[in-house]
């Protein structure tokens, strides 16, 4: 059956730097795929440890498990991936990391002036904030609300 050379769980753990309490839990979501050999003991092709790999990363991008599941819903499940797969893939997610890093700049760059949390205290505030105005449009930052932020960086 293998045309690759296979992996334990415990491979795939150490290489990846995961715990197999985690690979299990990528399983049971439908993230990856293992085998049984004869002696009913998972194994694993080498793709998982790519899989695994843009699952940890995504993840530090914020992209959810949810997200990763439908993207990954476009590759083959029983055979490893090719360069096109993982081509399409990754490009169905530069437009997302695009605008999350243009919501990123833009909130870096508002958290050295006013943010409309009400204190004013700050030489900005008058003119963002006068006499706390924004207070009617809800409680918190305001000008750091994610949805403007979003809309702003769009
Ligand atoms: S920074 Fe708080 S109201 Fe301007």
């Amino acid at each position: 059956m293998a045309q690759f050379p296979t992996w334990t769980v415990g491979q795939i753990a150490k290489r990846c730097g995961v715990k197999v309490s985690t690979l299990h839990f990528y399983e049971d979501k439908g993230l990856i795929f293992s085998w049984r050999n004869t002696g009913n003991q998972r194994r694993y092709f080498p793709d998982v440890i790519r899989r695994v790999s843009i699952i940890k990363t995504a993840q530090t991008l914020g992209i959810s498990l949810a997200e990763i599941k439908s993207a990954f819903d476009t590759l083959p499940d029983q055979r490893t991936p090719t360069k096109k797969d993982w081509e399409k893939l990754s490009k169905a997610w530069q437009d997302k990391l695009a605008a999350r890093i243009a919501h990123l700049s833009l909130l870096k760059k508002r958290l050295s002036g006013c943010i409309g949390c009400g204190c004013l205290s700050m030489k900005t505030c008058p003119l963002y904030n006068p006499d706390d105005t924004l207070a009617s449009e809800g409680p918190g930052p305001v000008l750091l609300d994610p949805a403007l932020l979003q809309k702003e960086a769009e």
